[in-house]
């Protein structure tokens, strides 16, 4: 693949046709074709990287609580397929580890969001990157989050696993900015995504990988761009468009 393609990252697995952050849901991008997946880390009780994007149960499971709360026994026990259908009332919430193991038969590129906006979860930096290690998936991996003193505590641990900032609106040159950081990488909200800060970042070798780009106009245009990859909830959409397109 030329490398100047833009990359499809299937948000959250194929969040729009599947319980999103389940492995049926990253087995789905997988098969459909996706280079890339991205998912939700936070920590259980007894500090397991778990794969949920809220800091509570109760949208995607029929539980309630907090993933803080429950051990990682606890937790597997939660159907977290059924709020989406019935026929997926077999998943669970996934390990990390799961994940990564996985992960190892395949040549996805892996996005691990860390979920430590609202809940801190101290520690989880270390443990996800250890965890990384472990399977030798350090140079597919990238770790994202919307606290970005969390990506300053990643450098503090291993300084190649490429880091991005996520972030809505309003960063002044956030192609400058991440760098302070120690991040190469802008995912931001899809109305950030412009055509200029395109421009600006690709000038400044970093790259850009907008969320959660859904419509077909908003696809089109930011593969017509050139942009690094585009996270989306519609992966199949995203691939039959890019076969459209000669980038
Ligand atoms: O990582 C991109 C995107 O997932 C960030 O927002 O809330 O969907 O995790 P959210
Ligand atoms: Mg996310």
């Amino acid at each position: 693949m030329p490398t100047n393609k833009t990359l499809i990252f299937a948000h959250r697995g194929s969040a729009g046709t599947h319980p999103e952050n389940t492995m049926v849901a990253f087995q789905a991008a997988q098969d459909l074709g996706a280079e890339g997946i991205e998912l939700d880390v936070q920590l259980t009780k007894d500090q397991i990287p778990v794969i949920i994007h809220d800091e509570m149960i109760n949208r995607t499971t029929n539980g309630t609580g907090w993933v803080k709360d429950f051990t990682y026994e606890e937790i597997r026990e939660f159907d977290a397929g059924s709020w989406f259908s019935s026929s997926f009332k077999q998943a669970s919430i996934p390990s990390l580890e799961e994940l990564l193991q996985w992960a190892t038969s395949s040549d996805l590129l892996l996005n691990i969001e860390l979920k430590t906006g609202i809940v801190r979860y101290p520690g989880i930096e270390k443990i996800v990157i250890d965890l990384v290690k472990k399977y030798h998936l350090a140079n597919r991996v990238i770790l994202s989050s919307f606290n970005h003193y969390s990506l300053v505590e990643v450098r503090k641990f291993d300084s190649s696993i490429e880091t991005a900032i996520l972030f809505m609106e309003g960063l002044f040159e956030p192609w400058n900015y991440a760098k302070v950081v120690g991040a190469t990488s802008l995912h931001c909200y899809l109305p950030v995504a412009t055509p200029e800060l395109l421009k600006e970042a690709k000038a400044a070798g970093v790259r850009v990988r907008p969320f959660t780009v859904n419509e077909v106009n908003d696809i089109q245009s930011l593969l017509e761009n050139n942009c690094s990859a585009i996270i989306t909830d519609w992966p199949e959409k995203a691939l039959t468009i890019r076969e459209t397109l000669v980038q």
